[in-house]
């Protein structure tokens, strides 16, 4: 694939150093684009400048949100590297969701290249306060002007970048999960396994009632028994039950995270039994009851490595950890976070340079 650069001739000013950097709020000078039709394949790979994009009001995407999008992080490393975190599997799962919302897949090798062009080309906008970094969000949208339900004939593929802080403010700090009882979010079969936008709009009515309760987060039970735990809006969720890690199993309603696949590896590389099962919310409650819940927390790319201060199911409220962070928890944030930034040399390929 070859990638033709149009260069800024405005660029915008770089974030002051200690700006908190709310996540996703600012965007950087460049983004990538590629357009795809029916017949024709995708083609003109370009980078231009950040921003708006014409559209027909008819496009598809406007009506029946045939959308899916990824998220990822560069990090700028102390020597000067920029790292990314196993992009090769974001492009995987962008195309299992391609597959999934018929929409045509992208061949990793170019997915991965236009990442890291783009991230080369805005590399200035990588920021290095501890915390922070260059989140990336490729995105695939239906651009045909046409109202039948269909696949549509042709999309925009697009990654823009944003350097960004915490994703929750409390930062380390233990959150307050919610688990929701009355909405779902997915049922085996729908589009809970794919990233596709359809996921979150469903969350939004939960997790506006978890706010005004003063909870942080949703976590989603699953969508026919309503008993098992899935999945929190933007993380995937474990549990240290006697010294055990538990996190519920892939069922096809829940996200497959990176994060959560990487920190299932490091538990077992560190000699934790990792049990991927359905788990249900009595039975958290029970272990919490009895002492035996040790530690609750989520994975993300945005979210990292999140403890888990409380939870709450109806009028149920348990503490975990005594509202703090769990060891294994911080144990795994400091490894996390110090391969992401090649402090911690990882696994074999966890870590790509641009
Ligand atoms: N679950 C949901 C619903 C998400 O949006 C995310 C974020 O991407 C995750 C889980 C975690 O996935 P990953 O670790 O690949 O970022
Ligand atoms: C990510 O962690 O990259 C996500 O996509 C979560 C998002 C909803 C902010």
């Amino acid at each position: 694939m070859k990638i033709r650069i149009e260069a800024t001739k405005t660029p915008k000013a770089l974030p002051a150093a200690d700006n908190p950097l709310p996540f996703g709020t600012i965007f950087t000078d460049h983004m990538f684009i590629m357009n795809y039709e029916d017949g024709k394949g995708w083609f003109d790979p370009r980078i231009v400048p950040y921003a708006p994009i014409p559209m027909e009001p008819a496009s598809m995407v406007f009506h029946y949100g045939q959308e899916l999008f990824e998220g990822m992080k560069a990090y700028k490393a102390a020597d000067g590297r920029i790292l990314l975190f196993r992009p090769e599997l974001n492009a995987k799962r962008s195309n299992d969701t391609c597959e999934r919302i018929c929409m045509p897949t992208i061949p990793s090798d170019d997915y991965v290249m236009a990442v890291k062009e783009l991230v080369r080309i805005d590399a200035a906008w990588i920021p290095k306060r501890p915390g922070t970094s260059l989140y990336i969000r490729p995105f695939i949208i239906a651009t045909e002007p046409a109202l039948g339900v269909r696949p549509s004939s042709s999309y925009l593929f697009i990654i823009i970048l944003s350097p960004v802080g915490a994703y929750y403010p409390e930062g380390l700090n233990p959150i307050k999960i919610w688990i929701e009882e009355e909405y779902v979010r997915a049922v085996r079969g729908g589009l809970g396994e794919a990233k596709a936008g359809a996921n979150y709009v469903a969350s939004l009515k939960a997790q506006i009632k978890a706010h005004e309760a003063g909870y942080s987060q949703v976590l989603w039970l699953d969508g026919v028994e309503r008993k098992y735990v899935e999945e929190v809006g933007a993380m995937n969720i474990f549990f240290k039950i006697k010294g055990k890690v538990v996190t519920p199993v892939l069922n096809g309603s829940i996200l497959p995270g990176i994060t959560r696949k990487s920190c299932m590896e490091l538990c077992e590389l560190w000699g934790y039994e990792v049990n991927e099962r359905q788990i249900s919310a009595a039975e958290l409650f029970e272990a919490a009851g009895n002492g035996d819940l040790e530690e609750v927390w989520g994975t993300g790319t945005a979210a990292v490595i999140s403890p888990v201060g409380h939870l709450r199911k109806g009028d149920e409220v348990v503490k975990i950890a005594d509202g703090g962070i769990g060891s294994l928890t911080q144990r795994l944030y400091d490894n996390l976070t110090g391969i992401q930034l090649g402090n911690i040399t990882g696994p074999d390929g966890w870590v790509t340079c641009v």
